[in-house]
């Protein structure tokens, strides 16, 4: 029996998958558009550079979350020697962390790039003022990202940087809803392991699919309003 060329064995596989559900179809359909020659500029490419910065935090938190635990108990805690682990001992750990950390600083500097640009080409105009809205939910959620990954190491400085942040929340009026706030993330009278479980579950839980869920909606909308025109 003659053996199947790798190119036949991938079209049977293809064909076969087809038949079940218009596959190729629906990848073109993603994948091949065409883009006008204006986009060619490098300011069009900051939301590009945003959604890999993403990408990249979502793959190194991963890694990390291999190793960290969170739980501020005792003293050394847990959480706070689990970090030294990572970046003292694990395989490359100083290396993810780094990035990530890293990741999260220009993350920010590139969101705000990203918001300058559809600032000045005047793209938040209609119809684009729902993914103008999507987007800056986006923005407070990598800020929120931020404040709340940096409670992580329960060091002395994520401890009293995070009370200060804490403080300011609580702040918010009216003083009901400060105070809401405030119990809700502290979890406590104090700042103590019940605000690190929570601030925990924020980071790595609630953010991370908020932010998929909005990322694939400003996508749907930059697809079915086109790229907008230059001035
Ligand atoms: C996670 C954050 C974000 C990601 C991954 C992202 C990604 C993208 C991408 C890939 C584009 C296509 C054009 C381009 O790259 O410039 C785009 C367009 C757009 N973005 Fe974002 N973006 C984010 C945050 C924001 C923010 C913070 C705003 C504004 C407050 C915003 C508003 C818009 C608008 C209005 C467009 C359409 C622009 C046009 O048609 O010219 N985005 N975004």
């Amino acid at each position: 029996m003659a053996i199947p060329h790798p190119r036949d064995i991938q079209l049977a596989v293809v064909n076969w998958l087809d038949d079940r559900y218009p596959f190729t179809k629906a990848v073109d359909e993603a994948l091949y558009q065409r883009v006008p020659n204006f986009a060619n500029a490098f300011y069009y490419c900051f939301g590009g550079m945003v959604f890999i910065l993403v990408v990249l935090q979502l793959l190194t938190g991963i890694l990390l979350a291999l190793y960290y635990v969170p739980d501020a108990s005792g003293n050394p805690s847990p959480a706070y020697t689990s970090v030294n682990y990572i970046q003292s001992t694990v395989y490359l750990g100083w290396l993810i962390r780094g990035v990530h950390f890293w990741g999260a600083n220009l993350l920010i500097i590139m969101v705000l790039l990203h918001m300058a640009r559809v600032y000045w080409t005047g793209s938040y105009r209609a119809p684009r003022e729902l993914n103008w809205m999507v987007g800056v939910t986006m923005l407070l959620i990598i800020l929120v990202f931020s404040l709340s990954g940096y409670l992580l190491p329960w060091d002395n400085k994520a401890y009293f940087a995070t009370e200060v942040t804490i403080k300011i929340a609580g702040l918010a009026p009216p003083p009901q809803l400060g105070v809401f706030i405030k119990d809700l993330l502290q979890g406590g009278s104090v700042l103590g392991p019940p605000t690190l479980q929570r601030f925990f579950t924020i980071h790595v839980f609630v953010l991370p699919a908020l932010i998929v869920l909005l990322m694939y909606v400003h996508f749907r909308f930059i697809r079915a309003h086109g790229i907008s025109e230059p001035m």
